[in-house]
This record gives C-alpha cells, sequence and structure tokens, in this order.
C-alpha cells in the first residue's frame, strides 16, 4: 500500500501537536508532502514556530513547515490563548526551533504541490481556520482536481458550539473561509465537535499515555493535561476532547467512525449566528449534500490507536 500523500494546515494548540505527532508515527499510510500553518489558536509567528517545535520533538527536522495567512479572509483574528497558553503550546517546554521555516507562503506552497500532483492525489487536512486552504482555493481553482479530499476539523451538526452557542473556533475564526471550502466541490469530511466531544481525553487515558514513558509521551501527556483543564471546567467532562487527532485517525483507521453525507452552509452574515455550520442533517432542505459530517468515533479504538503510535516515538 502506497502512503496517503497529505498536506496539514494548523494552528497549533495542543491538539494540533497530537495531531501531528499521530501523523508522523504513521509513515506506511500517511506521506506528510508539507505542514502549513495559519494563524488561529495563536498569532501565526507562534503557530509556525509550535509546529517546528513538534517535528524536531519528534526527530523530524527535514520536515517543510510553511507560515500562512495571518488572519481570517474577511473578519478580525480572533485567538485562543485562554484554552492553549500564550504560547500555544503551554504545559510542555519545548526548545526553540532550530530547523528552518520554509521561504515559500503557505498558500504558494499548497497551490505548488497540488499543480505538480496527479488529479485527485492530495489529501488537504486543515486542523484551524481553513483561511490557507480557501485562499488557494481561490487563487489557484484548478487545484481542485487534484484534491482527492479535505478532511477537516471545524464545525458542528447537533453538538452546541465552543466558541457562540452555535459556532466551533476554528469556522467562527475564519466563517468566509470555511464557507468557500465548502461550496468548492471537493470530496468534503468534517469532524466537527459532534465526533470530538465523544473522544474525551479521561484521567486513565492520559495515564496510558504517559506510562508510554517516552520525551514524545511525556510532552503530549503534559500539553493535554494544560489543554485539557478550560474544557473540564467548562464541560464538567472528566477529561478534554481531543479535537485535532480525529483527522488523522480517521485517515487512519476510517472504520472507528461513523457519520452521514449532508448538505453543510456556513452562516457568514448574522452577527448572532456567525461561523454556525448549517447542517442539513435529516435532509429536510432536499439539497444535495457536498460533506460527509462525522459524529460518532469508537473511542476505545481512538484512544487505543493514538497509545499506540506514540509508543513508536
Ligand atoms: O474547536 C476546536 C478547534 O479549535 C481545534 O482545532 C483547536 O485546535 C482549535 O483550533
Ligand atoms: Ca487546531
Amino acid at each position: 500500500m502506497t502512503a496517503r500523500p497529505i498536506i496539514i494546515d494548523c494552528d497549533p494548540g495542543q491538539d494540533d501537536a497530537v495531531a501531528l505527532l499521530l501523523a508522523l508515527a504513521s509513515p506506511d499510510e500517511l506521506r506528510i508532502v508539507g505542514i502549513t500553518c495559519v494563524a488561529g489558536n495563536v498569532p501565526l509567528d507562534l503557530t509556525q514556530r509550535n509546529a517546528r517545535r513538534i517535528c524536531e520533538l519528534a526527530g523530524r527536522a527535514e520536515m517543510q513547515v510553511f507560515a500562512g495567512c495571518p488572519g481570517p479572509m474577511v473578519r478580525p483574528l480572533k485567538t485562543a490563548e485562554a484554552v492553549h497558553g500564550e504560547s500555544g503550546l503551554d504545559g510542555v517546554d519545548l526548545p526553540d526551533p532550530t530547523m528552518s521555516l520554509q521561504d515559500r507562503h503557505a498558500v504558494e506552497f499548497i497551490i505548488d504541490a497540488c499543480r505538480s500532483a496527479e488529479d485527485g492525489e492530495i489529501t488537504l487536512c486543515p486542523t484551524g481556520p481553513m483561511t490557507n486552504v480557501a485562499t488557494a482555493l481561490v487563487q489557484a481553482p484548478d487545484i481542485r482536481r487534484k484534491i482527492r479530499e479535505i478532511v477537516f476539523m471545524g464545525g458542528t451538526a447537533i453538538n452546541p458550539g465552543n466558541t457562540t452557542p452555535v459556532a466551533e473556533f476554528n469556522v467562527y475564526v475564519d466563517p468566509h473561509a470555511a464557507q468557500i471550502v465548502m461550496q468548492s466541490g471537493i470530496k468534503l469530511t468534517m469532524l466537527g465537535l459532534d465526533v470530538t466531544h465523544k473522544a474525551i481525553t479521561t484521567p486513565k487515558r492520559l495515564a496510558a499515555i504517559r506510562a508510554i514513558g517516552s520525551p514524545v509521551a511525556e510532552a503530549v501527556a503534559g500539553m493535554l493535561e494544560f489543554y485539557d483543564r478550560h474544557d473540564i471546567e467548562r464541560y464538567g467532562m472528566p477529561g478534554g476532547p481531543l479535537h485535532d487527532p480525529c483527522v488523522i485517525a480517521y485517515l487512519l483507521a476510517p472504520d472507528i467512525f461513523m457519520g452521514r453525507d449532508c448538505h453543510v452552509a456556513v452562516e457568514t452574515g448574522s452577527e448572532l449566528t456567525l461561523g454556525q455550520t448549517v447542517v442539513d442533517w435529516w435532509g429536510v432542505t432536499g439539497m444535495a449534500p457536498n460533506c460527509h459530517v462525522v459524529d460518532h468515533v469508537d473511542s476505545n479504538a481512538f484512544y487505543g490507536l493514538l497509545i499506540e503510535r506514540l509508543g513508536r516515538f
């Protein structure tokens, strides 16, 4: 089996970091063509720095990391230091990166990588606001045919929002970008809060990660311990939802997930419901589905996969 070529577009962020590590630990299944960074959880200068810190933690300083858009397409940037800490990776003390940041803008890299690929070859994996991806699609509409699928963390169908009562952070930060992706005609798979809130890092699962005993596992445990506190307090759950790794796990083990094809549109005008992913779960509009919306995961299988892969470092 040849490894599936992917581009991870992220805003590390502790959960983005775990998603990167899960992908880096899976070279037989996934070939990371490049890692592109976007402003989101923290500003761009930190997300690109954090992506490089995680690559070096994983011993993968050869990875190509690109900085992209410093803010959303239309809206002012909203960041989430209250969740992720000032650095975006609070909970672990990683050294400043020594690997270089690539000179090309992330959007230019996405376009170049798609144009040099075969039709339907590249899978884009956004785990932050979709500003880079949408900008690439606007600048180079021709790349649509080169993209096999966009598997993204964002939105929510039935689960309440985590940023407003109806909106999830990634889509709320850049709703215009999300709507461009929704209207792109590209095969889309949405891993929103409906599924990620079923992937809870309970104390038992956190202990199992720490018990791996490697520097990588210790770093992951420290990051998640810090990152989870906000959601534990907010939701009263026994742990925090592990959002972004669901994107990578879906590529590695799609059978542990369940969902349905729906029509999805993004609210970009209303101040009250800005960034809401309006998911036609029951098909009441008669509009053709444009997105596979995932709403369930076998969480024991998910954490089993994550722990097995983290154990490979
Ligand atoms: O709403 C959760 C998403 O917002 C995750 O991708 C997290 O990293 C933040 O970007
Ligand atoms: Ca993210």
